[in-house]
């Protein structure tokens, strides 16, 4: 039984509170929060956690194994690595933290002292997302052309990040997951509309390689909360809609195919393809929970870390370079590459 304390009990805090608290292998003994309401709220939903207002007591604790760090993007750093020089595991929300130095810093201390170290990359944890990386993994969709994906709602503003920050992790770390690797370069649009220091709406360009390339919108200013991600082949097309309750996946067997004989232009022809449209049935296990079990997991040493700190240090580089291509008039920025995020290191 793994004994966890929670840092933040602000809105997302108390789902990985539930999901540990629910889990079979674990058990929260205590959380902290900056805020005695948020305190008092989760004493009332759970009696039997202690809690605190200053995170150190909970990292003094010696019948704390693992700490889950759920507090704004600005204070990961600072918090995980006090936990992980504290010897304890550490879960931290998305993003890792706020630059390729900061998550460094966290990799390194994770890998001196053999902790686990997670980042909480909830979409690779989703049934549909698995679902579309063994689709592409199979070759069922052919060749990857383009990924489109859309991730738009109206707020939550934050203060200290950008929507590039708030929202892109999700957006970025599904494309390196089914795509099986990080971009090779990013170019970003972005605005503030509604404070002009805090981009509000951007546009992500991001080439994978092989001609595949990506883009992602991400926006706290739009009337429709719209999560869609479209993924073109070149045997296959398919919508991913994770606001859909039930058919969250759909895929099109449509193509277009160049006529294999022709010899001026004038000949040149397109075959098009309209075939059927296939739902395949998904697992609905809430993607939180499948994260939660995944850190047990990994921390047991049964698995290899599906958003270990390695995967959270390539999402990181890519929003950095987003910002230093946003800084830059939307110049597209170079990604160096170093080591992949698929294993745990
Ligand atoms: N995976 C997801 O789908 C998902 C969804 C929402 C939020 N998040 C992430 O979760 C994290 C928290 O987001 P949120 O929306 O819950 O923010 P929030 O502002 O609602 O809550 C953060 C809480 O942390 C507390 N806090 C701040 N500093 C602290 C400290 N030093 N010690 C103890 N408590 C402290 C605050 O008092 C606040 O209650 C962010 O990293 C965010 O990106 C992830």
């Amino acid at each position: 039984m793994l004994r966890i304390g929670v840092i933040g009990c602000g809105y997302w805090g108390p789902n990985l509170i539930r999901n540990f608290s629910q889990l079979n292998g674990s058990n929260v003994v205590m959380c902290s929060d900056l805020s005695s309401k948020r305190l008092e709220h989760m004493k009332s939903l759970y009696a039997q956690i202690d809690t605190s207002e200053d995170f150190h007591d909970i990292l003094r604790r010696d019948d704390v194994d693992a700490v889950v760090v759920a507090t704004p993007p600005q204070t990961h750093r600072d918090i995980a690595l006090a936990a992980l020089q504290a010897g304890k595991h550490v879960f931290v929300e998305k993003p890792l933290a706020l630059s390729v130095e900061e998550v460094s810093d966290l990799v390194a201390a994770a890998k001196r002292s053999g902790l686990t170290l997670m980042v909480g990359h909830t979409f690779v944890y989703t049934a549909a997302v698995n679902k579309i990386k063994g689709l592409i993994d199979a070759g069922e969709l052919g060749d990857i052309f383009y990924i489109s994906s859309t991730r738009v709602n109206l707020g939550i503003f934050q203060e200290h990040i950008n929507v590039v920050w708030d929202l892109a992790p999700h957006d970025v770390s599904i494309l390196n997951y089914i795509l099986g690797g990080m971009p090779e370069s990013v170019a970003t649009q972005a605005h503030g509309y509604i404070r002009d220091d805090v981009e509000d709406v951007a546009f992500l360009t991001l080439r994978y390689g092989r001609g595949v390339m990506a883009h992602v919108q991400v926006s706290w200013l739009n009337p429709n909360k719209i999560r869609r991600t479209i993924v073109v082949g070149s045997k296959k097309m398919l919508v991913y809609d994770d606001v859909s309750p039930l058919e969250k996946i759909r895929i099109y067997d449509k193509g277009v195919s160049v006529m294999p004989h022709y010899d001026t232009f004038g000949e040149f022809h397109l075959s098009y393809r309209f075939g059927d449209i296939y739902i395949p049935r998904l697992d609905d296990s809430e993607p939180l929970k499948v994260a939660c079990q995944h850190f047990l997991d990994c921390i047991a040493g049964k698995e290899g870390g599906r958003s270990a700190g390695g995967a959270g240090l390539d999402v990181v580089r890519v929003l950095e370079a987003a910002d230093a291509s946003i800084r830059d008039n939307g110049r597209p920025i170079e990604i160096v590459p170093v080591g992949s995020g698929t294993t745990e290191d």
